[in-house]
């Protein structure tokens, strides 16, 4: 019989492109979104390409009382990937409480309903920002990498997060629990049909370089070229948003179907490490459109350097990244082409 698996924040970023993942894996899912930062229309986008819709629910999982109603309408849920949650790093400085309330209440709410419906698993969206600035020896990180205090109210949230899942399963409960940490999610699905959307100006790498190429935004500012790397620009670990979304399939796999330990942390990367500068001339050579940049001073809390070790992922999982990073680069700016025919950006 199809497996059921609730999803949080489905019509997000990530969340979609799992969703769109699990059906074709043969899963029924549930979408459980507020659509704080995300638009009810994804929907339509994850049934055009998968030819299946999801049951789509617009809950706040930080309201108990209706997120409950959610698991009695259905009652055969096997398993939860949480990804509903606030994630801008700026704005969890302004307003901390709203991402403590955010993150910790919807968490705490889930894992409170799930063994009073029966539901086996959870996959929690935890982040390489756990592992804060590594020394360089611990470089790539594993997943035994200590923990470093966080930089933001955001990180604090994930780092509490996994600690609640922790102590919840030390307690005994009767459910088990897998922790991604995700690290640098990029590109769209090659349908074109859904992809990353950000509100306003965007703060992250991608979603500035294509919208400069588009001519939307005037220059991208490579932020800093003194650091301690060989170009002097900040690296990162970009992985592909549709291979970190077959992670989940096989994490949830591994929840449902073995015997495995009720609580396991893997790291989602390439277990590569890519500068900016390096990642801005691959998009030139991949897409063959210019980019107008230009270096400017380092952006305040940036991490200089963090990269995966994916050993863990690879053997234990039996995942691997396997989108080059050109192919996803060109689907990131594909799916900005696409924007721009529908005269959205
Ligand atoms: C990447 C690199 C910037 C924009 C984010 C989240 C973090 C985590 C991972 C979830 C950095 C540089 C960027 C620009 C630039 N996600 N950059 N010019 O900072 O690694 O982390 O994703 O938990 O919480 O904040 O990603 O895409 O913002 O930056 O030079 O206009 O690109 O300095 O080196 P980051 P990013």
């Amino acid at each position: 019989m199809k497996k059921t698996i609730l999803v949080t924040g489905g019509t997000g970023f990530i969340g979609s492109h799992t969703t769109v993942e699990l059906q074709n894996a043969g899963y029924n899912v549930i979408i459980v979104d507020n659509l704080s930062n995300s638009q009810a229309g994804v929907v339509d986008g994850i049934e055009e390409i998968t030819g299946v819709r999801p049951a789509f629910e617009y809950v706040d999982c930080c309201d108990k009382e209706a997120l409950e109603t959610v698991f009695s309408k259905y009652p055969d849920i096997d398993g939860i990937i949480h990804f509903a949650a606030s994630k801008a790093v700026g704005e969890s400085v302004e307003k901390p409480l709203l991402y403590y309330r955010n993150n910790i209440v919807s968490l705490v709410n889930l894992l409170e309903l799930m063994p009073e419906y029966g539901v086996k698993g959870i996959i929690f969206s935890s982040s390489c920002t756990v592992y804060g600035q590594p020394d360089s020896d611990n470089l790539p990180v594993t997943e035994n990498t200590p923990v470093k205090p966080a930089e933001s109210p955001y990180g604090n949230t994930k780092q509490i997060n996994e600690e609640i899942i922790r102590d919840y399963i030390n307690s005994g409960a009767s459910v088990k629990a897998v922790l991604l940490r995700y690290f640098n999610p990029i590109g769209s699905h090659p349908s074109c049909i859904i992809g990353e959307m950000p509100n306003g100006v965007p703060m992250n790498l991608i979603p500035y370089v294509t919208q400069t190429a588009m001519g939307i935004r005037e220059r991208l500012s490579i932020f800093g070229n003194d650091y301690n790397t060989p170009d002097g620009t900040c690296i990162r670990d970009y992985i592909y948003v549709v291979d970190l979304a077959k992670a989940h399939v096989k994490a949830m796999e591994r929840v449902l179907e073995t015997d495995s330990d009720k609580l396991e942390i893997f790291n989602v990367g390439t277990g590569h490490g890519v500068s900016t500068k390096e990642l801005v001339d691959a998009f030139e050579a991949a897409t063959g459109v210019k980019l107008n940049w230009a270096y400017a001073p380092r952006r305040s809390g940036d991490i200089e350097k963090v990269w995966a070790n994916t050993d863990k992922a690879n053997n234990v999982l039996g995942w691997k990244a396997e989108t080059s990073l050109e192919d996803t680069l060109r689907s990131a700016w594909n799916w900005q082409v696409r924007l721009r025919e529908k005269g959205i950006q």
